[in-house]
């Protein structure tokens, strides 16, 4: 099978899906695959197996792939652009398609989304330039509506800090939402497509931030975390993050793999904090290890994912 693993882009996230794509190219059977990597520089322009390649010859290496696996993360990549041009290409790609990517990138549409099939999201606010800012409660969490990895997100403590943490959040989009802070445990649940067309949840894994701050950037490269997995819960709420999970997956219309990050209060429901349509594949990243606890190595769940793109 000839598979292109794209990755890079012009995203913040970009070393992170560098770091993804080579823990997927790692972790390919080399008898089963052969593997073109190509990646996007941070400046827009493409490389073929290292090699500098125009646009149009990047395209072509894409196009003659049996599948390709847009291993992107962030703005340019994982918000249905890429799709976009893989889907006018007409070739075979894994993971979601480019309306679920949208959504799944844009956390106002998360919400919306969500909300309409009855999950508990995180209430906010969105901002757009210029907008007049109300009163709020804090601590809140600013965030650009359309990022990933944390980048350009802050947790307001003190009312002076809250215009440096829209400015920081508006440096990298043009839409921002301030969210109260919603106290709970942090607990992720990786959602899987097997090509007979099962939809699985994985065992939740809850995050455990090491020293003080939430689950930013640094804590989730610099091992600034460990994780449970899976997470000391009751067989019950097990189920309800597993299927709120599902749930989601189908609200957003997504297909091969979703991770959903939940807070869950001490009481009432879980509230979906965000999705990720391509979540990290790093050695350090929660979605393997989420599949590996579950008995499906990394090899394996690239092989499920692959099958399942391929029908
Ligand atoms: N956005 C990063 C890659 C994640 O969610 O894992
Ligand atoms: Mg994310």
């Amino acid at each position: 099978i000839d598979i292109g693993v794209l990755s890079g882009g012009r995203s913040g996230e970009h070393e992170v899906s560098r770091n993804s794509a080579r823990s997927i190219i790692a972790h390919l059977d080399p008898v089963r695959y052969t593997v073109t990597d190509v990646v996007i520089g941070r400046d827009g322009g493409w490389s073929v197996d290292g090699v500098p390649a125009t646009f149009g010859q990047a395209l072509g290496v894409l196009a003659a792939q049996t599948v390709v696996l847009p291993a992107l993360h962030g703005p340019y990549g994982e918000d249905g652009t890429v799709q976009a041009m893989l889907e006018h290409l007409g070739v075979t790609y894994v993971g979601n398609g480019v309306l679920a990517s949208a959504a799944g990138m844009d956390k106002e549409f998360t919400k919306k989304l969500l909300a309409a099939d009855g999950l508990r999201v995180a209430p906010g606010v969105v901002l757009r330039r210029g907008s007049v800012l109300e009163e709020f409660r804090l601590p809140v969490f600013v965030k650009p509506a359309r990022a990933g990895s944390s980048l350009g997100v802050s947790r307001v403590t003190r009312a002076e800090d809250l215009v440096t943490a829209i400015d920081l959040a508006f440096a990298s989009d043009d839409k921002v939402l301030v969210e109260p802070e919603i106290s709970g445990r942090e607990i992720d649940v990786a959602v899987l497509e097997f090509p007979d067309g099962r939809i699985e949840a994985g065992p939740p894994l809850e995050i455990r931030v090491t020293g003080d701050g939430f689950f930013d950037y640094s804590a989730k490269y610099a091992a600034g975390a460990t994780f449970d997995i899976p997470a000391r819960l009751d067989a019950a709420t097990t189920a309800l993050l597993q299927d709120q999970a599902i749930r989601a997956f189908r609200a957003l219309d997504c297909r091969g793999l979703l991770r959903v990050d939940f807070f869950l209060p001490p009481t009432g429901e879980p509230v979906v904090n965000e999705v990720n349509t391509f979540p990290g594949f790093t050695a350090a990243s929660q979605f393997p290890q989420i599949w590996a606890t579950a008995g499906i190595p990394f090899p394996n769940l690239l092989d499920i994912l692959i099958a399942t793109a391929l029908g």
